[in-house]
């Protein structure tokens, strides 16, 4: 796409992404976008780069604003490989940039090039680089999404580049948050923020916390953010930070997933009833079936929700592998808030159960317990069990939701 010009001066020059889908194992139906921006000043700066398969694309884009041989400065406020693979390119072409990055972002950086001829500016949080007419000011924000990260305000423009923070994984025409949601809806855009908030930065929530109590004490205002990924935020900015906070400080739904899989229908006929437990205790509840659901769907509706419960049957005396690997998954995620439950059906000795409790007791979280047990096939007697097991969680569920 051509470059589009976000604030006077200063242009989005990044790249769609239509088709992916496999996002390093998360799945994105929506695919994404590889943001970076140009800011046309005395000394011409370029924030962000973007992913190889991309960079001649943003090269045509930075091409249609400025000789990319005029850029001054290089700001690599992440250097993950969606964001950092073709910079060698761009140092090929920007022959007189300079970078600017963290000093763990220039470590790693020296993993994946030879750095040995690039001029490179170590910063720390609120180190300032004048440009001309703009002072950009630099927060290291290490774990937001990997040890490097940075984000990069620009001083009276009240704009925010916050690289992952803050994005989604959407790939379209539009730039702003306005227009994707008088196209689209708050809805949608919403449920991207969730997603990406569930999949890439569940683990760090005390950390996006302070990181925002800081730019409140530096009086950061922000009037846009930009992100890396997606849209850009110059309408509803303070309602994505208070969405992060909110996230950050335990809110979710009053809601249950019941994530599962099954292998003769037997654990699914005991999620049957249990939802209709659960329901009937006025809490929301779906069914997720591991073979059918993408694990970043599920991981995105597991932190939707403040309960969930977790249904396997026992194969070998130990979890269905899909259910053992979605609980793996989520243990480096590391939750918070939330309360979890079992049950499952048995053939020999069972085990599925109690080992879904032992990852529960791993990942710390609240569980509901004893977790319920089938032998073969659920009979009437224990779908009535089944029920009642529902009812009985559902009512956790809310004691616990009243906390937050
Ligand atoms: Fe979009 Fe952490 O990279």
């Amino acid at each position: 796409m051509k470059a589009v010009e976000i604030k006077d001066g200063l242009y989005w020059v990044g790249a769609v992404d239509w088709t992916v889908r496999d996002f390093h194992g998360y799945e994105t139906p929506h695919g994404t976008t590889y943001n970076n921006y140009l800011l046309m000043d005395d000394d011409i700066t370029l924030v962000d780069t973007v992913k190889y398969d991309f960079s001649e694309e943003t090269l045509r884009s930075i091409r249609g604003v400025v000789e990319p041989s005029r850029i001054k400065n290089i700001v690599v406020n992440h250097i993950e490989n969606d964001h950092a693979t073709r910079l060698d390119r761009i140092m090929e072409l920007s022959p007189d940039a300079t970078i600017h990055i963290t000093d763990r972002g220039k470590k790693g950086l020296g993993r994946f090039f030879d750095i040995s001829r690039w001029k490179m500016n170590v910063v720390k949080t609120g180190d300032t680089l004048v440009i001309g007419k703009r002072t950009l000011i630099f927060l290291e924000t290490p774990m937001l999404h990997w040890p490097d990260s940075m984000m990069t305000y620009v001083k009276d423009e009240n704009l925010l580049f916050s690289q992952d923070a803050f994005g989604q994984h959407i790939a379209s025409s539009f730039r702003f948050d306005d227009e994707y949601i008088a196209c689209q809806s708050m809805h949608e855009l919403e449920d991207s923020v969730l997603d990406y908030y569930a999949n890439i930065l569940m683990p760090f929530g005390q950390i996006v916390k302070s990181k925002i109590a800081e730019m409140q004490r530096l009086g950061l205002n922000i009037d846009m953010i930009a992100p890396d990924h997606g849209i850009i935020w110059r309408t509803n900015p303070d309602k994505v930070v208070q969405s992060y906070l909110d996230m950050a400080n335990g809110k979710a739904d009053l809601s249950v997933p019941i994530i599962y899989d099954t292998m003769w229908h037997s654990t699914e006929m005991m999620a049957m009833p249990i939802l209709q437990g659960i329901k009937d205790e006025g809490v929301g509840c779906q069914l997720i079936k591991l073979r059918a659901t993408p694990m970043s769907v599920a991981v995105k509706e597991f932190w939707r929700s403040r309960g969930c419960l977790i249904g396997s049957p026992t194969l070998n005396n130990m979890l269905f592998p899909t259910v053992a690997e979605f609980l793996t998954h989520l243990r480096g995620l590391r939750p918070k808030n939330r309360i979890m439950g079992a049950f499952g059906s048995y053939g020999w000795s069972g085990g599925a159960v109690k080992e879904a409790y032992s990852e529960f007791v791993r990942m710390g979280l609240e569980a509901f317990e004893p977790g319920l047990q089938v032998l073969y096939k659920p009979s009437a007697d224990d779908e009535r069990a089944c029920y009642e097991f529902g009812r009985e969680f559902a009512k956790k569920v809310k004691e616990l939701h009243q906390k937050y």
